[in-house]
């Protein structure tokens, strides 16, 4: 699969829940490699879209392929990592820090040889860990690694479920609020992990209502409230004029057409 394959192409997609839509006629691309950030007011839709491109929700309408491929194929493949906005996790579960982050390696365990999946976890494929190690390094973890995860502040959770995104080693990381809920300096932490993530060739897909990181950090800002209000740089989406025609949902805003990120 060669880079020049968009990382995210929808085309007159729409979502819907019981029939009622919640995203309608939604068309754009995404390259790969780049840092998009979606925008948008409670209920916009956001989630939504997220959903849609791991295939846990069907299109009602419309195409979207990740890498070239559908979202499911892509998902299955390990392409994709995802950090729900709220996890539908057991917290109360006795499973530590480490094996949490260690499940979001269990997809990948499906391509070790059987002999390393029969293995005592300390002889299994050293990758895991390793990968583990460096994702709960990333988010400031490491010292809490051994600690139940129940025990842990909401904050904490928080990284403990980026961590599990970034220990996947996707080429597409879709993380849904990262930010909301860590403090400044966690904050400051998961940006600069996001960054060098970039720098590597991955593709970060990010909702945030964190308007001062979205322009510091995204190469794309789309503006989403229930269709596809803008999309463009940082500067231009995050303008007073472009936020207000969001907050009222125009749909006139981009009229028609197809959006391709620069
Ligand atoms: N599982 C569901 N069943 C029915 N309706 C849903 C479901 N999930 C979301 N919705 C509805 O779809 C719309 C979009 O929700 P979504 O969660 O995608 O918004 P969002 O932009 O992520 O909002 P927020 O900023 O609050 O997270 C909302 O009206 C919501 O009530
Ligand atoms: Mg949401």
């Amino acid at each position: 699969m060669t880079d020049s394959v968009p990382a995210l192409e929808a085309r007159r997609l729409w979502a819907a829940y019981h029939q009622q839509p919640v995203l309608e006629d939604i068309s754009l691309s995404l390259p790969q490699g780049q840092w998009t950030a979606i925008v948008g007011p409670n209920g916009a839709g956001k989630s939504s879209l997220l959903n849609l491109m791991i295939g846990s929700l069907a299109p009602l309408r419309g195409e979207l392929k990740i890498l070239g491929q559908s979202a499911a194929s892509q998902r299955r493949a390990g392409s994709i990592a995802y950090m729900a906005q709220q996890e539908r996790m057991e917290w109360d579960f006795p499973i530590s820090v480490r094996d949490t982050v260690l499940t979001g390696r269990y997809g990948l365990m499906r391509h070790d040889s059987l002999w390393q999946r029969l293995l005592p976890r300390q002889w299994a494929n050293p990758s895991h860990r390793q990968a583990v190690e460096a994702a709960l390094e990333a988010v400031d973890m490491a010292d809490h690694a051994a600690r139940p995860i129940g025990e842990l502040s909401g904050g904490q959770k928080k990284r403990v479920m980026l961590a599990r995104a970034l220990a996947q080693q996707a080429r597409i990381l879709l993380l849904d609020e990262p930010l909301a809920g860590v403090d400044p300096p966690s904050e400051t932490l998961i940006l600069n992990t996001l960054e060098r993530e970039r720098s590597i060739g991955r593709t970060i897909i990010m909702v945030t209502h964190d308007m001062p990181s979205a322009r510091l950090y995204a190469d794309n800002v789309l503006l989403i409230n229930r269709t596809l209000v803008g999309m463009g740089t940082p500067d231009e989406m995050l303008s007073d004029a472009m936020l207000a025609r969001l907050a009222v949902g125009a749909r006139e805003a981009l009229p028609g057409g197809e959006r391709v990120a620069a």
